[in-house]
C-alpha cells in the first residue's frame, strides 16, 4: 500500500477484519441487478475469524493521485462498478454527516484519494465466500476512515449481496425489502455469536479449483431461465426463514440441520433447472451427502448437516460433542487414495463469531 508522505498519524489509516459467513437459507437470484436486491430473503451464520477472515487497511492522503486498490497483493482495477458503489455510497453519507454540521467530523478527508489493501486468508473463489467478506470489510474501513457509524449493510449489499450478512456477528437475515430503491434491503442480526455456544461449522475442502461459473452470473442465468426457482423465491423460503429463525432461536439442531440440508438440495436444484443446467456440486460433494444421511441414519436422529453454496466444498453444522466422531467418519470413507482424482479432504472446524472489527495493532496483526 502506498505510504502517504504526509502526517502518518493514526486518523489516516485504519485495518479491519471482517468474517466469512455460510447461509442455511441461501440468497439466489437478484431483483435488480444494480441496487444488488434479492429475489428472496436468506440466513447465515457467521464464523469466527480466527481462522477465516478479510484483512483490509485504507489509507488516505493529501498526497494520493488517484484511488487505488490492491487484492492479495496484486493492484485491480478501482473502477470495478461494485468497488466504485461501496466508495461512492461511503463519501455520499461522509458528505450528509458533514452537511449535518457533526462537529467531530475530520473535513478534509473527505477531498483525499484512498489507497485500500486487501488480503484474505483463504482462497478466492474455492466456494469459501469470499467476496462476503472482502466487501464487508472494505465497507467497514472505508466507515472508520471516514468516521461513519451506523447501519452500513446496505452499502456492503451493494459490493456483492451476501457480504451485507457479514456485517454482523452469530446468526444473520438478510431481509429481502420491497423497496424499489433498495433502502428496507438489509441485515440484521437474528441472535448473537454467544447464542448458540455448542454449535460447530465444519468446512470440507473437497478442492481448491476456481469454481466453473460465479454465482452472479450463474444467479443471472437461473432468475431468467428456472421456474423452480421462481417458485421457490416466493412460496417456499418465506415460511423457511420463520422455520429457521425460530429453530436457531430454541437452538432445535434437527429443526435447524433439516432445514439447512433442504435449502442446499433446493438450491442446487434450482441449479439444475437453470438452463442451461449449472453443476456446482462434484462426485465428492455428493459422497459427503450420502455419508452424512447415512451417518444421521445410523444413529436415528438428525446429528449433521450439510450445505454448499457455489462450489463443491461441504459445510457441515453439528454439535460439539459429535464433531471427533463425524470427523472419524470421514477420514474413514475419503482415504487420500480412494478420492477418485479430486483434492483429499480437508477439514477445519469452527465455531459461529462476531462481525467485522478494528485492529488495533495491525504490526502485531501481521
Ligand atoms: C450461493 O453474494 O456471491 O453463496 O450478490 O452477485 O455478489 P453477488 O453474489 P454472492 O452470492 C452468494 C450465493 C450463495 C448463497 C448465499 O451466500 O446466500
Amino acid at each position: 500500500i502506498g505510504k502517504p508522505e504526509d502526517s502518518m498519524d493514526k486518523s489516516n489509516i485504519v485495518t479491519c477484519t471482517a468474517p466469512v459467513n455460510i447461509a442455511v437459507i441461501k440468497y439466489w437470484g437478484k431483483r435488480n441487478e444494480e441496487l444488488i436486491l434479492p429475489i428472496n430473503s436468506s440466513l447465515s451464520v457467521t464464523l469466527h475469524q480466527d481462522q477465516l477472515k478479510t484483512t483490509t487497511t485504507v489509507a488516505t492522503s493529501r498526497s494520493f493521485q488517484e484511488d487505488r486498490i490492491w487484492l492479495n497483493g496484486k493492484e485491480e482495477d478501482i473502477n470495478h462498478p461494485r468497488i466504485q458503489s461501496c466508495l461512492r455510497e461511503i463519501r455520499r453519507l461522509a458528505r450528509k454527516r458533514r452537511s449535518d454540521g457533526d462537529p467531530g467530523f475530520d473535513l478534509t478527508s473527505l477531498s483525499h484519494k484512498v489507497h485500500i489493501c486487501s488480503v484474505n486468508n483463504f482462497p478466492t473463489a474455492a466456494g469459501l465466500a469470499s467476496s462476503a467478506a472482502g466487501f464487508a470489510c472494505l465497507v467497514y474501513t472505508l466507515a472508520q476512515v471516514f468516521g461513519i457509524e451506523g447501519e452500513l449493510s446496505g452499502i456492503a449489499r451493494q459490493g456483492s449481496g451476501s457480504a451485507c450478512r457479514s456485517m454482523y456477528g452469530g446468526f444473520v437475515q438478510w431481509i429481502m425489502g420491497q423497496k424499489d430503491d433498495g433502502k428496507d434491503s438489509l441485515a440484521q442480526q437474528v441472535e448473537p455469536e454467544t447464542h448458540w455456544p455448542e454449535l460447530r461449522i465444519l468446512v470440507l475442502v473437497a478442492s481448491a479449483e476456481r469454481k466453473p461459473i460465479g454465482s452472479t452470473s450463474g444467479m443471472q442465468t437461473s432468475v431468467q431461465t428456472s421456474c423452480l426457482l421462481k417458485h421457490r423465491a416466493e412460496s417456499v423460503v418465506p415460511g423457511r426463514m420463520v422455520e429457521m429463525t425460530e429453530a436457531v432461536q430454541r437452538k432445535d439442531f434437527a429443526a435447524f440441520a433439516e432445514l439447512t440440508m433442504k435449502d442446499s438440495n433446493q438450491f442446487h436444484a434450482t441449479c439444475l433447472d437453470t438452463y442451461p443446467p449449472i453443476f456446482y456440486l462434484n462426485n465428492v460433494s455428493q459422497q459427503v451427502i450420502s455419508l452424512v444421511h447415512r451417518y444421521n441414519r445410523h444413529h436415528g436422529e438428525t446429528r449433521a448437516a450439510y450445505t454448499f453454496d457455489a462450489g463443491p466444498n461441504a459445510v457441515i453444522f453439528i454439535l460439539q460433542q459429535h464433531v471427533p466422531e463425524f470427523v472419524q467418519a470421514v477420514q474413514h470413507f475419503f482415504p487420500p487414495e480412494s478420492n477418485g482424482g479430486h483434492d483429499m479432504i480437508s477439514c477445519f472446524v469452527f465455531k459461529a463469531g462476531p462481525g467485522p472489527c478494528v485492529v488495533e495493532d495491525p504490526a502485531q496483526h501481521l
